[in-house]
């Protein structure tokens, strides 16, 4: 690990250099995983009429070779951007890529691209037939609303779908499905997967099918028969920059999807991190029967700071996704793989953290680690009561009750990326209530002391954990990557995520402190910790030993 300056990650996918954003057409192909992104080769910033789909490969979704830009705005379909969209495997394994074009008339118009030679195994080159547009913007959708075409399935009828959003009417943010026999002629069905009309536009719709509740295995979108598969509809609210997403059914005949147990707008659903993340992309991995999510974490300091360091936004670790035992939530933990990166390691049992303690985790570099922690309550009943409208704005109630604001149970954790004298740190812990004669667990991310430098988004970060603490005998757990300027956190096995972007000052000569803390009033233990120093990855940059499939 050396010095990373201006938060630059070390194992995060990010280009050699310039802006990035949304991930596009992830996919497992032929040995080798694949995954584009929203590029401005021209700069830091995001670059109207420049983005481009950049492209990178790897054997291990740890590191990564840059290959030449997949897709660029050159042809009268997409002359004046490349924006997001999917790969889709078609029969007989040859991908097929689904994207957004800005045409030169300024119509978001949606287009297909295959590759140029089917049998390079690093697909470098694509071709974008003359018949583009596929699909021409529909009269009743605006011209600068109709994007981000999903990867397409196969119905039962043997003709395939895509998902694409548009706003429809002015007002509406619809999901609308189009059906084709042969990829090329697309025809809309009448009535839209999903609607959501409080969302002005949604974006990036990803429906993927999920196994059954508690089953870590992912699902492909092969055609099935039976309803007893249930589906995964996430959107991106262009609103408030969120991806939400719910789990329901999916009908494959009228190609129409209902939430079992969350409203119709989707911003009422649960949303894939708590923190700053947005416009996700899963793929189902067939090397390790998967299903991977991808999702961009933009920087949160000033554009000035992203033009002068050369580069704004990263990509999350890649995370397994997969139904929870409840059937309602979705769990996350980052891919297996990434134990590739650990190196030395510090491991704790049955530490019990005071009222008020601070304990330093010492033997780590805190600024790329990977830390699990299995948090024991030994007395829950100390736990302050809830307030029925706390429901309604965790963010804000993690905002009023900081990491230094005193508690019952809690408010216990970490604090990562922190000064020796802890006058920079980024807090992420639980606070546990009573409600009633249950307890409601509060996840924090605080990002209000992180930094003493200004110009940055600093909010505290919040949401509950969506399980019973009682019947899990006080037991929490708590996973934090910490990279640079990368903070994810996965509360209570994955169930609630938050990604924060910090930019600490003291972490730019790489030294970066990791505490346990509690200041609650009664002690917490700690039952497990295990923490790893990481390892930096090949990401993008130099060329030796990255392809090994
Ligand atoms: C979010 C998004 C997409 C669009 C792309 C443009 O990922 O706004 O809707 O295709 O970025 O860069």
């Amino acid at each position: 690990s050396g010095s990373a300056p201006h938060g630059q990650t070390a194992y995060h996918f990010q280009p050699a250099k310039n802006w990035q954003n949304g991930p596009a057409g992830p996919m497992y192909h032929n040995g080798m995983y694949h995954l584009f992104y929203q590029y401005n080769p021209h700069g830091a910033t995001w670059g109207v009429g420049n983005l481009s789909w950049g492209h990178s490969v790897s054997g291990d979704l740890v590191n990564w070779a840059a290959l030449d830009a997949a897709l660029e705005p050159t042809s009268p379909f997409d002359a004046n951007g490349c924006w997001s969209g999917s790969a889709t495997i078609l029969p007989g394994g040859v991908p097929a890529i689904l994207y957004t074009g800005i045409s030169a008339d300024g119509e978001q118009v949606q287009n297909v691209a295959f590759p140029k030679n089917a049998s390079d195994p690093l697909l470098r080159e694509w071709v974008k037939p003359s018949y583009n547009p596929v699909i021409p913007l529909p009269a009743d959708v605006p011209a600068d609303f109709f994007r981000d075409p999903s990867t397409a399935w196969l119905g039962r009828d043997g003709l395939w779908r895509l998902a694409v959003s548009a706003k429809v009417g002015n007002a509406v943010g619809s999901t609308l499905i189009y059906r084709s026999k042969d990829f090329r002629l697309w025809e809309r069905n009448a009535a839209p997967l999903q609607e959501s009309r409080a969302a002005g536009m949604v974006e990036c719709p990803d429906l993927f099918p999920v196994a059954e509740p508690g089953v870590e295995e992912g699902l492909d979108h092969a055609p099935r028969t039976g309803t007893g598969v249930r589906q995964v509809l996430k959107l991106s609210a262009m609103d408030t920059f969120q991806d939400y997403y719910a789990v329901g059914r999916y009908n494959d005949t009228s190609d129409t999807f209902e939430p079992e147990d969350d409203g119709d707008d989707c911003q009422s659903w649960r949303r894939l991190d708590y923190g700053h993340v947005y416009a996700s992309k899963s793929f189902f991995d067939a090397r390790k029967n998967r299903r991977v999510l991808w999702s961009w974490a933009n920087e949160t300091d000033s554009q000035a700071d992203d033009v002068a360091k050369g580069w704004s936004g990263v990509q999350i670790f890649p995370r397994k996704v997969w139904l929870d035992n409840d059937g309602k939530q979705l769990r996350q933990w980052p891919i297996e793989e990434i134990k590739t990166l650990r190196s030395r390691k510090v491991g704790l049992l049955g530490m019990v953290v005071n009222s008020g303690g601070v304990n330093e985790i010492v033997g780590v570099a805190g600024t790329q680690a990977d830390v699990e922690v299995i948090f024991q309550i030994p007395a829950l009943e100390g736990a302050e009561s809830f307030e029925p409208n706390w429901l309604l704005d965790p963010q804000r109630l993690c905002g009023e009750k900081g990491a230094s604001v005193p508690g019952g149970v809690g408010p216990f954790g970490l604090l990562v990326m922190a000064s020796g004298d802890l006058q920079e740190h980024t807090a992420v812990f639980f606070r546990v209530f009573r409600h009633h004669d249950k307890y409601r667990v509060l996840m924090c991310t605080d990002l209000s002391r992180s930094t003493t430098r200004a110009g940055v988004y600093k909010p505290p970060y919040g949401a509950f954990v969506d399980m019973d603490i009682e019947a899990h005998g006080g037991i929490i757990s708590l996973r934090t990557l910490v990279d640079h300027s990368v903070v994810e956190s996965f509360g209570g096995g994955g169930r609630t995520c938050i990604t924060a972007r910090v930019y600490p000052e003291h972490a730019e000569n790489g030294n970066s402190h990791l505490y346990v803390f509690n200041n609650g009033t009664g002690a917490v233990k700690v039952a497990k910790l295990e923490a790893y120093e990481l390892a930096t990855a090949t990401v993008n940059v130099g060329d030796d030993g990255l392809i090994q499939p």
